[in-house]
This record gives C-alpha cells, structure tokens and sequence, in this order.
C-alpha cells in the first residue's frame, strides 16, 4: 500500500477514475489528500453538480472496521444518481474504494495506537470538468475516510433546542417539481447550511424543516422521527412520509427496521407541529432528528413559525433503546407501507 500519510492530520483518499469513455469501468487507487485532484473547472464546484453519502464505520467484533448500512448508502447513491443523470461508479467499485480507504485508515490509527477509531465514510461523485474545456468530460468520483468526531454527550443528555424554519415549498412540491431534486443527495447544500447557521444566530442547536402548507420534514442534515404511546400502551414510531419532499434517511430506515422487529407500530406522517403535544388518544415520548454520523439527538424544545413546545421530553433510555437499533443495522424495510 502507498502510503500518502493519511491519519489524524489528513483523510485516507481513494479516486475513482473512468477506465474508457463508456463509463461501465473505473479504476480504484488510493491517492494524496494533500495534492490537488479535482480541476476548478469541475461542475461539482462550479455549479454544485454531484451527489454524496456520508456514512459512519465502526470497528465490529473482530476489530475491522465496518460500514453501517452500506447498502442502503449505495441504493441512496444510486437513486441519486439516477434522478441527476449522472454517471457514477457501480456499487462493486464504491465497494472496492471503500474497502481500499478503509484499510489506510485502520493502518494509520493503528499505528496512532487507536483501536477503536471510527471513520467518517465520504462517497462524493460530480459531473466533472465543464466539457467545453481542454480536458473533455467524465465525472469525478473519490472515497474520503477521516476520524469521526467525538458525540457530544452532554448535548445528548440534555437535548437540542430546535428551530423551526419554513423551507418555502409546500408538501406536493417534490411531485410538481421533480428538478428541485429534493430526494437526492447533491452536492448543493449551501441552503442547509445557512438555515443552521441562521438557527445557531437565534440560540438554537438545529432546524426542523416545515412545509408551506404546515408538515414537518426534515432537519438540514436529519431525519426526524417521532415515539408515541397509544392508550392501550402500544409503541409507535412516527416519521414524514417521503413523498413530500425529504431525503430518504438510511438512519431512519434502519432504525424502523429494528423497531418493527421489537414490535413497534410504524408510521408515515404527515406530521405537524401539534403533533409533537400528543393528545387523548397518544402519549410522546420522543423528538429526534438522527443521521448516520450523529446517530440519534433528541430534541427537547421547538420553536419558530409560531410554534412554541418549550419541552419535549427527553428519555435517555429510549434513546439508547433506538440506538441499539441502529446498530443491529438490520436490513431496511419498505418506505410508506402503512399510509402509501
Ligand atoms: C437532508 C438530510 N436528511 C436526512 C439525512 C439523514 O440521512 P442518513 O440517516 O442517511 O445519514 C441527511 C444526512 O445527511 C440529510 O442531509
């Protein structure tokens, strides 16, 4: 293996590079993530046109590191893809590149004397350079591992104060609109990060996204989801239905995917604010907004857009119990199923 030093100070970084002009075959080799890769004229920087996925490895019993739900991250990616037209490596390539990047990482925090170091797993695809350039099309496409930071358990215990921002389209939006691309992965989030950092200016730790017409969605880099408990004492676990306008969460689906099999009832949304106050016939028990390298955050306040529940309530065994079954990372289960 060359050994491009990648570790604490720099990302283990594998390129994927064409093999010929039909886009069926892809080179892996690792590369210097301190030398320049991607010409400025690339699309995926000039127009923000590429996708990615963040995903999260974790050392396995034995010790190797292993990525959650990768699966699903290469469906995600494909489905992508797919609504950008964009041609991308095959899922057999993404694997070989992670495999490639995984084992420089490991090497490297070995060799740091850490063993249980866990990796951020970046998979980012562009358009590549403008094709009116010298050097003609073909997209770029690179594996990126670096050490995932720490959970901040204090925000765990306590929870995070959420803002709710309106995203300006309403919940049929994505059928009307299908370019808005809002079920993909892009490269262009500059949006979701001006909304975190407009809620940080006002105090608050993260956004929860609200339709015009009133729905809840989706937090800018997080599903939301939603644990009631019905009269007869039966569990629920609730999230936005897909549909209107919200990426499709590899964390979420997992997740649904253990509670069903502990014998929760699943749901689909739509949810609105008032929802998160339970009523006669449900009691909450939990607000989260979860995602792959995050894992699962509750939120303990909500406010903005005339909304106010200034306490949501936080239960820190029901977080580790929907923790765990992000971890069994059984296989995801249909989308939608109980309301279309
Ligand atoms: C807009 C958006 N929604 C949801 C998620 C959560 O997705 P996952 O659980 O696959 O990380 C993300 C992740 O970054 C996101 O960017």
């Amino acid at each position: 293996m060359t050994d491009h030093a990648c570790g604490p100070l720099a990302p283990c970084l594998v390129m994927l590079t064409p093999a010929d002009g039909t886009g069926s075959a892809w080179t892996v080799a690792e590369a210097d993530p301190r030398q320049p890769q991607i010409l400025v004229t690339d699309q995926g920087l000039t127009r923000g046109d590429g996708l990615f996925e963040t995903a999260l490895a974790v050392p396995d019993d034995a010790g190797h590191l292993r990525v959650r739900k990768l699966e699903a991250h290469l469906q995600r990616l494909a489905g992508s893809a797919a609504a950008l037209r964009l041609p991308v490596p095959g899922a057999d390539d993404w694997r070989a590149a992670i495999e490639t990047a995984l084992r420089g990482f490991a090497a490297h925090a070995r060799a740091a004397g850490s063993l249980d170091a866990r990796g951020v797993v970046r998979l980012t695809a562009t358009r590549g350079p403008e094709p009116a350039e010298e050097r003609p099309g073909g997209a770029s496409a690179w594996v990126l591992v670096s050490p995932a930071p720490a959970p901040d358990p204090e925000l765990r215990d306590r929870g995070l104060d959420a803002l709710l921002l309106n995203r300006g389209l309403d919940s049929r939006s994505a059928e009307r609109a299908p370019w808005l691309l809002t079920e993909a992965k892009t490269l262009s989030y500059a949006i979701n990060m001006a909304a975190l950092r407009h809620a940080r200016e006002q105090g608050a730790d993260d956004v929860v996204f609200v339709s015009a017409d009133g729905q809840l969605l989706e937090g800018p880099t997080s599903t939301m989801l939603l644990a009631r408990r019905d009269r007869q004492g039966r569990r629920e676990l609730v999230t936005p239905l897909r549909r209107q306008g919200i990426l499709a969460g590899t964390s979420q689906a997992v997740v649904f995917a253990g509670a069903e099999a502990a014998g929760w009832r699943l749901g689909y949304g739509p949810l609105v604010p008032a929802d998160l106050l339970g009523g006669q016939d449900a009691r909450v028990e939990g607000v989260w907004l979860v995602s792959s390298v995050r894992g699962l955050m509750p939120v303990r306040s909500l406010r903005g857009e005339g909304v106010d529940i200034p306490q949501l309530p936080v239960d820190a065994e029901l977080t580790a119990t929907l923790e765990g079954y992000l971890r069994q990372d059984l296989p995801a289960g249909p989308h939608g199923s109980a309301s279309g």
